[in-house]
């Protein structure tokens, strides 16, 4: 029987990091059927000059409500990204209580129909989504369905209520249990309650994500905190978006990742990801105290969105204070304290450039865009640039690590850790999630004054087996599935 796809001549780099070769792949069904020369296939593709790689995986989504928003999920497919791991960031989408808001500015996106993570993959896949999607179980939204947005410790019962829901999650399949510490309500949780938390997460074998508690001045502490957590609760860590923010902080990256390399010499499993731009983005009322807010901080940050003002978006805080004739802190508490203030979304530009770069030389270190997908405002660049970005800037033009490597990077390593069983290699009986993309040209467009510019360079993608972009163009497909974790479908 002939295959239904063929890639004739491709330079594949099969994602364990091994040097590219030159080959024909063949796809039949949703697999890959043959590795090596192919027969004849209903569709050939002459790949020449272009590198065949298993598609991208992104560790660290905010997709939950994107899926249901946005389907075809352009920003991300175009990317080459083919898989995703959602719920980061302790913001998921579950558990959920249908028309209830849990709190402003939620970036998992609002709740609907379901209640749970069987329900919530079931009105996925009714929208015939176009690219895979894995979730973590976030804190932050276990808390709020619970306890609410009180600053108060969980009652035993309550504690045992959340842990409830972070059972039934796995259960369901759910790949691990995310925190967000420096958010509301995340914060307001003792380091053993996350451990009794993520112990849940423990006899799936499922791991245990974080935006740990401090990124700045404290961020040893943190990280120390989070290896404790893994340890007491016995699950693998991932650290989520490494930084050392805060100029005063910079080049601290090196500190936090030799205390990783510490630990995985003593035997713990820990991981982490990154994104390669300098500037962090979220939800802005989360970041400021406005009894003393912080003008320094204030000068380096953007509105990507604000449903009170639409006009700011795109502006840095300085430009909008110039603007108004006012001072930052009072441009930062009139923007925040209007009527929708707490959806407003703000990049800060925090991060070190050579810290990316430190980043990315570690072999633990996986690729997450972290991106937020408000298509109504300006996003941060990163929700539509991440994987090219590494390629084009940090493998192409700088040298920082090699092409195989940053492939092995974004797939296999990714599908290892988050347990995307049958992905994240060129190799027949795996699925066929696939990008053909040309080395020399491949990059990102998006910048921070235009976000929402799709990629060069990648002439297909294909999820699933089906070819769901080709060109640029999206196919509408819609061949992406619910991931459950190591269960291999
Ligand atoms: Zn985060
Ligand atoms: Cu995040």
């Amino acid at each position: 029987m002939p295959a239904d796809l063929a890639f004739r001549n491709a330079t594949v780099i099969d994602g364990t990091g091994s040097p590219g070769i030159r080959a024909d792949v063949e796809v039949t069904g949703d697999r890959i059927t043959r590795v090596g020369a192919a027969g004849a296939a209903a569709r050939e593709v002459d790949a020449s000059g272009l590198v065949l790689c298993p598609g991208f995986v992104d560790t660290h989504s905010h997709d939950d409500g994107a899926f249901l928003r946005y389907p075809g999920m352009e920003f991300k497919l175009a990317q080459g990204v083919t898989s995703e791991v959602s719920g980061n960031c302790g913001f998921s989408t579950i558990p959920n209580e249908p028309g209830r808001t849990y709190m402003p500015g939620d970036i998992a996106g609002p709740g609907s129909t379901w209640t749970d993570l069987d329900s919530y993959f079931e009105a996925c896949l009714a929208l015939r989504p176009a690219i895979n999607n894995a979730m973590l179980v976030g804190h932050n939204r276990v808390r709020a369905h619970v306890v609410g947005l009180e600053k108060r410790p969980p009652t035993a019962g309550e504690l045992a209520e959340m842990r409830g829901h972070v059972a039934q999650a796995m259960t369901q399949g759910a790949v691990g249990f995310s925190t967000g510490l420096i958010y509301e309500p995340g914060r307001y949780a003792s380091t053993d309650e996350v451990v009794a938390l993520a112990s849940e997460a423990a006899p799936f074998g499922g791991i245990y994500a974080t935006h740990m508690r401090n990124e700045g001045d404290r961020l040893l502490e943190a990280v120390e905190e989070a290896l404790h957590i893994g340890s007491k609760a016995g699950v693998a860590v991932h650290i989520s978006h490494h930084k050392a923010a805060g100029k005063a902080n910079w080049g601290r990256v090196r500190d936090s990742l030799a205390r990783v390399d510490q630990a995985v010499a003593g035997g713990q499993e820990v991981t982490l990801d990154v994104y390669p731009y300098t500037a962090g983005s979220g939800p802005m009322w989360q970041y400021v105290n406005l009894d003393a807010i912080d003008e320094e901080w204030a000068a380096n940050v953007m509105i990507n969105s604000c449903p009170d003002t639409p006009a700011v978006e795109g502006m840095m805080i300085p430009e909008i204070a110039a603007e108004r004739e006012c001072s930052l802190s009072e441009t930062v508490r009139d923007l925040l304290t209007a009527p929708r203030g707490k959806q407003i979304i703000c990049t800060h530009f925090i991060i070190d450039e050579a810290d990316i770069e430190t980043n990315l030389r570690h072999p633990r270190m996986m690729i997450g865009s972290d991106g937020i997908p408000d298509l109504k405002g300006r996003p941060h660049p990163r929700l539509f640039g991440t994987m090219p970005r590494v390629l084009a800037e940090y493998v192409r033009a700088r040298g920082v690590i090699s092409l195989e490597e940053a492939i092995r990077r974004m797939t296999s390593l990714s599908c290892e850790r988050f347990g995307l069983s049958g992905r994240g290699l060129v190799r027949e009986g795996h699925f066929a999630d696939l990008v053909l993309f040309d080395p020399a040209t491949i990059r990102d467009t998006a910048t921070y004054k235009e976000p929402k510019q799709e990629p060069q360079g990648i002439a297909m993608v294909v999820v699933n087996g089906q070819i769901a972009c080709e060109g640029g163009r999206h196919t509408g497909a819609g061949a992406g599935r619910a991931l459950r974790y190591r269960q291999g479908w």
